[in-house]
């Protein structure tokens, strides 16, 4: 059938008809909300590069928890800055570490808000970097060790969810692993499965303190032209034992999320990252963009692209536009 008889024209012809026959619908539960907490008390601290998110004090968390919970959003992702760094970022697995302090308090605040804690070294080691070093060089397995340590002390502060987001090889394994000898053989874990050394994250490194001091992070995370190589991550992380996986960045790497979707069956998420972010919101200030048309359409590409669920900065103010809607 083509035209005449055929007119594609015609389930376009109203904003109630493209409704009905939309592919694609994003609602809140969609998203989750990225958080940077720091035990600083003088705070919601702006983020300069990251126009509407800050680092939240610790007292502030409630009332967040609560603000986020009832726009419709179901997840938090937790980055803390801690008060001390080290060679091994030691403060990581601290029980009464930044991020460990957070997640008691939004779970006593909100009990239903899933709290996802980040799991990596970057933030709490004093050279930056993921891990262990030895020479200068990461040391996969020594980070491992410390990685599970993380990972357990995250959860025995009441965690959801662990995701880590190192990008060493085995960490699925070992974190599974020790979750269990430790008891918490029920806690699902999100894995940075395609996490690739991009230039988008930033605006993150300055919000969460968190560059590395020399070198760069091209010996562990992906390198942007390698769309075969996600797939063999991805297998690994489902032998290894993972719940979730993730793709990230998200809009530069939608064929990645694609692909990804075509060939796994786990929940595939999609993290909209803060260079991603901050461009948007630049372009809206500016007056370049019309940054709540420009921002339901991207997220709803990441979603068509194939991802669940959408990690991102945006949260809270799409999850308000959907409503006005
Ligand atoms: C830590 C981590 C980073 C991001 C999330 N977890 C930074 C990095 O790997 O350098 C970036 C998130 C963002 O840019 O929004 N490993």
């Amino acid at each position: 059938m083509s035209f005449p008889a055929t007119r594609m024209r015609r389930l376009r012809a109203s904003t109630e008809l493209r409704a009905l026959t939309r592919e694609t619908r994003l609602s809140p539960d969609r998203f989750v909300y990225p958080i940077f907490v720091t035990s600083d008390r003088h705070g919601p601290d702006p983020i300069p590069s990251m126009p509407g998110q800050y680092r939240w004090p610790i007292d502030s968390l409630r009332d967040l928890a609560r603000d986020v919970y009832r726009a419709g959003i179901r997840g938090v992702m937790v980055f803390g800055l801690p008060d001390h760094k080290d060679e091994t970022g030691s403060e990581a697995h601290n029980p009464d570490g930044i991020v460990q302090r957070a997640i008691r308090e939004l779970k006593d605040a909100v009990p239903g808000l899933l709290t996802i804690a980040d799991t990596c070294l970057c933030e709490y080691t004093s050279h930056g970097h993921c891990g262990i070093l030895r020479d200068g060089y990461v040391d996969n397995d020594a980070t491992l060790d410390v990685l599970a340590q993380v990972a357990v002390s995250q959860a025995t502060a009441g965690a959801d969810m662990v995701a880590p987001s190192d990008m060493m090889d085995g960490r699925i394994r070992a974190l599974r692993d020790e979750l269990d000898s430790a008891g918490f053989e029920h806690l699902p874990m999100l894995a940075y499965t395609a996490k690739y050394a991009s230039a988008f994250y930033g605006p993150f490194r300055e919000a969460a303190d968190c560059a590395p001091q020399f070198g760069d992070r091209k010996s562990y995370q992906m390198d942007p032209g390698n769309r075969r190589e996600a797939l063999r991550e991805a297998m690994l992380d489902v032998q290894e034992g993972a719940d979730i996986l993730m793709v990230k960045p998200a809009l530069p790497y939608l064929d990645i999320v694609r692909q990804v979707r075509d060939n796994v069956d786990l929940p595939l998420w999609a993290y909209n990252v803060s260079g991603e972010y901050a461009m948007v919101k630049a372009a809206g200030r500016a007056g370049w963009v019309d940054e709540r048309a420009v921002t339901l359409e991207l997220l709803t590409a990441i979603v068509r692209a194939g991802a669940d669920t959408v990690l991102t900065y945006h949260a809270c103010e799409a999850a308000q536009w959907l409503q006005e809607v």
